[in-house]
């Protein structure tokens, strides 16, 4: 990206040189500033002072004496308490804009590609999914539109628990309530919750469970069956919730744990192998330096349990070996909640001390904090249960249908339903993007459906508001691409230097694997706008002035569609 400290860099030089600073000296004090962004640099003049023998302040003047008029058009610079302040200047901001105006990707940058792996959303079978799988799925899912956009080929992995004991008890319910030949009838609400409590009141129904884990374990055909009919089921309930919400994820992305079934045993020999397994109590475990539990007592990581059973952490290194020997990937990103930190970071500290996966390998865990009620506990539904995701999901749409009817009663039935599935599913999205992942977030309808604040329809509004703007004159596009902007209004240059950012804030978001960072600027971009809006008159302007007024507008709606796009969020034309 070509910054401001690109720009200045070259007029540093001559005027380091000038007074004697060498080079790494100011490139130094040039990397050191990290309070800059895009268009306005800091530079502590600090570090000089050994070099020069002088006070900060003192050479940050002679800097600013010895810059004269080379700046001008590009900054204005400042001294103040040993600081240099570079701050864009509005000819210089016109010179960006105008690129982003005729650049499809807005000045967004391809990075070398890689091949990044994204386990997220992972429900499990036979349930709902219900709220705990919000985050995931949604973080997920930006991560995988921002880092796609960003030029990398990402393989997004759905780890859904598809495989263990529970099974047993599951299929022996299933064979109970002679559902075996018409799966589509199992109602996943109560399925699980139904099973469970059979298996621990009935000690018959246990055993007969007990028994099929092991008929499952060991393949048989009629068991496999059974299970299928369980997975399929689910998988139709995924998929609906999936296509409800905007999600990329099908059943190609599929790669729950029956998936490593076979490869487990694997995991258990390259283990032995390198000496790390040890046992305890019948189980085969690895101990690691420094990890204890309550009671100070080492605390290990349980490979295959005393009756030959595998675990959720054999099954992850089961996963890490494939990513890397089949996948092809030495990326992966793992979203899940922050409760399962210390899985992964046990996961990960194995499979490097056994050598499955060099420190070249980034595996990352990706964590977030919980969606909370507006009682301050964590959001149940009101029996206590976990509230399920397909419910939220319909009223979200139901609860913006009305907002729609009331604030836009023009739009035809159709148009209607479906800005208002934008508008609702847009709102629980941003509602989650919108806050630092590893944060907990309230849940709450009244403030993510609201058209004012850090809203999904608040940006969505501005974008719309810009496309009628378009259509009332019904104004091209594409022609005005070719206009001149001109920035002479203060609202002109903070609504440029907001847009400006776009790139800079999705970087960010990007590495810091932080969709949040990329819908603070967008907000900033809609405020912006809204300040602008309201005193520069566009299309009553004189017609250079228009001109540019209308680019900038074409250049904001533009960037707030790609910027929610990113996001999985949609924006209506009309609303
Ligand atoms: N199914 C698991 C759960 O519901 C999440 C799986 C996360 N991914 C993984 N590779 N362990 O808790």
């Amino acid at each position: 990206m070509r910054d401001l400290v690109d720009a200045i860099r070259p007029l540093l030089g001559s005027v380091m040189s000038e007074i004697g600073v060498q080079e790494s000296d100011w490139n130094n004090l040039l990397a050191g500033s990290t309070d800059s962004t895009f268009a306005d640099v800091a530079l502590p003049c600090h570090s000089l002072s050994k070099v020069l023998r002088k006070a900060p302040n003192t050479i940050a003047d002679e800097i600013l004496e010895n810059l004269g008029s080379t700046t001008e058009g590009i900054c204005q610079v400042s001294s103040i308490n040993g600081f240099l302040n570079f701050s864009a200047d509005p000819n210089w901001l016109c010179e960006i804009l105008q690129e982003s105006l005729i650049d499809d990707r807005l000045r967004v940058l391809t990075e070398e590609p890689r091949v990044i792996v994204i386990d997220y959303s992972s429900p499990n079978v036979a349930k709902h999914m219900h709220v705990g799988h919000l985050r995931s799925t949604v973080i997920g899912d930006a991560l995988n539109r921002m880092l796609s956009h960003k030029g990398h080929r990402v393989v997004p992995e759905n780890h859904i628990g598809d495989w263990g004991t529970p099974f047993g008890m599951l299929i022996e319910h299933l064979i109970d309530l002679g559902l075996d030949s018409e799966a589509q009838h199992i109602d996943l609400s109560t399925f699980y919750s139904d099973a469970r409590a059979k298996f621990d009141a009935d000690s018959d129904f246990a055993s007969r469970s007990r028994a099929r884990v092991v008929r499952m374990q060991s393949s048989e055909p009629e068991t496999i069956e059974l299970w299928q009919m369980l997975v399929d089921r689910s998988l139709i309930h995924f998929n609906e919730v999936y296509q409800r919400m905007g999600i990329l994820l099908s059943n190609n992305d599929l790669a729950g744990e029956s998936k490593y079934e076979s490869a487990l045993p694997r995991v258990v020999e390259k283990l032995a192998e390198v000496g790390l397994l040890e046992e305890s109590d019948g189980a085969k475990v690895v101990y690691l330096d420094g990890w204890k539990n309550r009671e100070g007592e080492p605390l290990p990581l349980i490979i295959q349990k005393a009756d030959g059973g595998y675990n959720y952490a054999t099954s992850d290194l089961a996963c890490i070996l494939d990513r890397i020997e089949n996948v092809g990937s030495r990326d992966f990103l793992y979203v899940v909640g922050a409760e399962q930190a210390q899985h992964f970071a046990m996961v990960f500290e194995v499979a490097r001390n056994a050598g499955f996966m060099d420190e070249g390998v980034n595996a990352i865990h990706v964590p977030f904090g919980l969606v909370m009620g507006t009682d301050g506990k964590k959001l149940a539904s009101r029996t206590g249960g976990a509230v399920h995701l397909n419910d939220l999901l319909i009223e979200a749409v139901e609860r913006a249908d009305a907002i729609v009817a009331e604030k836009s009663p023009n739009l035809s039935k159709d148009e209607r339903a479906e800005v208002s599935k934008m508008l609702g599913i847009g709102a629980i999205k941003y509602a989650d993007l919108s806050t630092d992942r590893n944060n907990n977030y309230t849940f709450e309808w009244e403030k993510m459906l609201s058209f004012d604040g850090n809203t999904a329809p608040y940006l969505q509004y501005a974008h719309a508001r810009i496309c009628s703007i378009f259509s009332k004159d019904e104004i091209d596009r594409d022609l005005i691409r070719d206009s001149e902007i001109i920035l002479t209004h203060e609202r002109e240059i903070a609504l440029a230097r907001a847009l400006i950012r776009f790139p800079e804030s999705l970087d960010s978001a990007c590495s810091s694997h932080s969709p949040h960072k990329l819908a603070t600027q967008l907000h900033n971009i809609a405020q912006a706008f809204g300040s602008f809006y309201e005193v520069c008159t566009v299309l009553n302007a004189e017609n250079s002035t228009k001109l540019s007024r209308l680019a900038l507008c074409d250049l904001t709606a533009r960037t707030l569609q790609t910027g929610l796009d990113l996001l999985g969020i949609d924006s209506p034309h009309r609303m």
